[in-house]
């Protein structure tokens, strides 16, 4: 599903990406772990062409992103859910319109038609009756649930979501990572996540890594990223776990 092959970046004049390489298959949850500004949002960029690498490939469900137009761009873009790291929901748009925007500008679906799927989606995310209210009504956690129903409206099955838990209490870290890894096993999207919140990424990822350096310094499962003998690794997993 998604392909990331010796992908390098810099930015300005300074690396931030060497030699990543990167295999999500769908119905996988990989998250993406480091400190701030390791290169996590940057790479997250990369898998939906907002960052083209300097040299290396990225291939999203057999589509080769080097090859592609803005145009094609786009199109492709269309099929993968993007969850911001602020939400970046419309502030002067409420709930229901925020989430049908998509639907509205690339579907030619009927009102009453991207109203069940606006529905069908905020049920998805555990949100219902809160179409009216404005972003500004809501609670951190609401939002984070709104811009993922608005990521997922579509029909992706590609699902990217930079720093799901960030700015949110423990509790709602933890319900909103329970609610990616259940809306992930629902629409059986291949999901990659980035985080700094190392407890919830073991819980609800299938395979985690974590960069350092402007590299991979690990990769596994939880388990084996536990195992790891990189001095960095255990340092990173120690300080998030003490
Ligand atoms: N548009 C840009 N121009 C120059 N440097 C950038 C740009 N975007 C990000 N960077 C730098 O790249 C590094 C990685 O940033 P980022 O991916 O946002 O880190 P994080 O892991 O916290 O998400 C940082 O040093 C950041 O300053
Ligand atoms: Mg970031």
């Amino acid at each position: 599903m998604i392909k990331v092959e010796g992908l390098y970046k810099t930015l300005g004049d300074q690396p931030v990406l060497e030699n990543i390489n990167l295999d999500v298959n769908q119905g996988e949850i990989v998250a993406v772990l480091g400190l701030s500004g390791a290169g996590k949002t940057v790479l997250l960029k990369h898998l939906i062409g907002l960052v083209q690498p300097d040299k290396g490939r990225v291939i999203v469900n057999g589509v080769d992103f080097t090859s592609l137009s803005e145009e094609e761009m786009l199109k492709v873009r269309c099929e993968m859910g993007y969850l911001f790291q602020e939400g970046a929901l419309y502030d002067f748009m409420d709930v229901y319109d925020n989430v049908a925007f998509p639907l509205k500008e690339h579907t030619g679906l009927k009102a009453a038609e991207i109203s069940a799927r606006v529905r069908e989606v905020l049920k998805l995310v555990d949100l219902e009756g809160v179409e009216a209210k404005m972003p500004s009504e809501l609670s951190g956690g609401m939002k984070k649930r709104v811009g993922l129903a608005r990521a997922i409206v579509l029909g992706a099955k590609v699902l990217l979501c930079d720093e799901p838990t960030s700015g949110l209490d423990p509790i709602r870290s933890r319900d909103i990572s329970d609610l990616i890894r259940h809306v992930s096993r629902q629409i059986g999207s291949a999901t990659v996540l980035t985080s700094h919140d190392v407890g919830n990424s073991f819980r609800i990822a299938n395979r985690l890594l974590i960069i350092n350096d402007c590299r991979i310094a690990a990769e596994g499962t939880a388990r084996q990223l536990k195992e790891s003998k990189e001095p960095f690794v255990q340092e990173f997993l120690q300080a998030a776990t003490s």
